[in-house]
């Protein structure tokens, strides 16, 4: 496939506006250069005209057809998980980039027959919303990893709490939507695949509905046996606190204190103050990641996570939330990279290393 380029500004559909297509679709018609919102598309219409006259877009009702749109050059889903399998198969049958919010889709199948379908392509097209890659802070700390500064990266320590969350985010949907973070987190840092996922439930906070288990510790297991380990707590009632900690062998660095100084007041307590959501502390992130997006969609490809790392993390958290059901250790089993060498109909995950995903992207 060629790649198109383009000269002026980027036109961009956005599918969904609700929290996260309407932040996104206001960042890209004021931060974001070379890029413009041209279409709006979402099922709630009232919000999707409101949206659009704030942008200077136009509206269109079925999101396929503004995928298919003369005056689309790219397109950024932020529907819910279930609708992302047309929208971003429509976007491939178009040869369109699109920047697609987690989760690529909500299935294993679906999510592996995306990449197989976008590497017989033979150009990336799909890059998958993972922000936290974008965050200076993750930057900075991915640097101690690949530098050496930290010696070998042992162990990860994850930390995810909400102040509160609906009534709907049972155990599963923690895992699909909380830990997924953690997921790309750990793949990105340690440059290698999970390959089997635990998950201990201990006493739930008052707060949390019958059944559903906040907070869970989730750990997993790499290629080359490192641990990382997740605790994840959406109903604290305090306030958003994501922190990671690499312990290597010759130091170990944490992030996501940087709101959180300690401070020692005359009344003899210790505090400081606490990012209050997603947004205050990964706002700037969001940013870098739609300005990189937009700079490399103006060429016709992506620049930041793709299609791969959006499969690989559908299919840890499917194996996570039968770890939730179960209480067993579940192997993730990801199956070779699409065209890379020697690849056969079916390898465990364990045989696939750090080179070989590099070389697939
Ligand atoms: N990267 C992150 O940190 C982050 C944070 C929050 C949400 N998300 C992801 O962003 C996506 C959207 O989440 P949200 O919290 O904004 O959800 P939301 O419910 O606030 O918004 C979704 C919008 O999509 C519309 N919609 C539903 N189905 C549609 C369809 N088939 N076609 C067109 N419009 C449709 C709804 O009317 C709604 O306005 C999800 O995939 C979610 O996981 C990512």
């Amino acid at each position: 496939m060629t790649r198109a380029q383009h000269t002026g500004d980027l036109r961009i559909a956005v599918l969904g506006v609700g929290m996260m297509g309407a932040f996104h679709a206001d960042a890209l018609s004021s931060r974001i250069r070379g890029a413009r919102v041209s279409v709006v598309s979402d099922f709630f219409a009232e919000k999707a005209g409101e949206v659009a006259a704030r942008v200077g877009a136009r509206v269109e009702t079925d999101p396929i057809a503004a995928i298919n749109a003369d005056d689309v050059d790219a397109v950024l889903i932020a529907t819910p998980g279930k609708a992302h399998d047309e929208q971003v198969n429509a976007c491939l049958d178009r040869g369109v980039p699109v920047l697609c919010e987690k989760p690529l889709t909500t299935d294993i199948a679906s999510a592996r027959a995306i990449v197989e379908k976008e590497g017989a392509l033979g150009t990336p097209l799909i890059q998958v919303g993972f922000m936290r890659r974008f965050d200076p802070e993750y930057v900075a700390l991915k640097r101690l990893i690949t530098d050496g500064s930290l010696g070998n990266p042992l162990i990860v320590h994850c930390t995810h709490r909400n102040p509160a969350v609906p009534e709907f985010f049972n155990s599963e949907f923690m895992i699909r939507d909380s830990v997924v973070h953690e997921v790309d987190v750990a793949r990105y840092l340690l440059d290698e695949e999970i390959v089997s996922v635990q998950v201990i439930k201990g006493v739930a906070t008052s707060s949390a509905p019958q059944g559903t288990s906040d907070p869970m510790i989730v750990v997993f297991e790499t290629a080359s046996g490192r641990i990382v380990t997740d605790e994840i707590y959406v109903r604290t009632g305090v306030a958003y606190e994501v922190r990671t900690e690499v312990v290597g062998e010759q130091g170990s660095a944490t992030i996501g204190l940087d709101q959180n100084l300690v401070v020692k007041t005359t009344d003899g307590r210790w505090g400081g103050t606490i990012t209050p959501g997603f947004v205050e502390r990964f706002g700037q992130a969001y940013d870098i990641e739609l300005q990189r997006w937009v700079d490399a969609a103006r060429n016709g490809t992506i620049d930041g996570p793709g299609a791969w790392d959006g499969y690989a993390a559908v299919a840890v958290c499917e194996a996570g939330v039968e770890a939730v059901r179960t209480g067993q250790k579940v192997p993730v089993d990801l199956g070779p990279v699409p065209g890379a060498a020697g690849a056969a109909d079916e390898v465990p995950a364990a045989g696939i290393t750090a080179p070989d995903m590099e070389a697939a992207r």
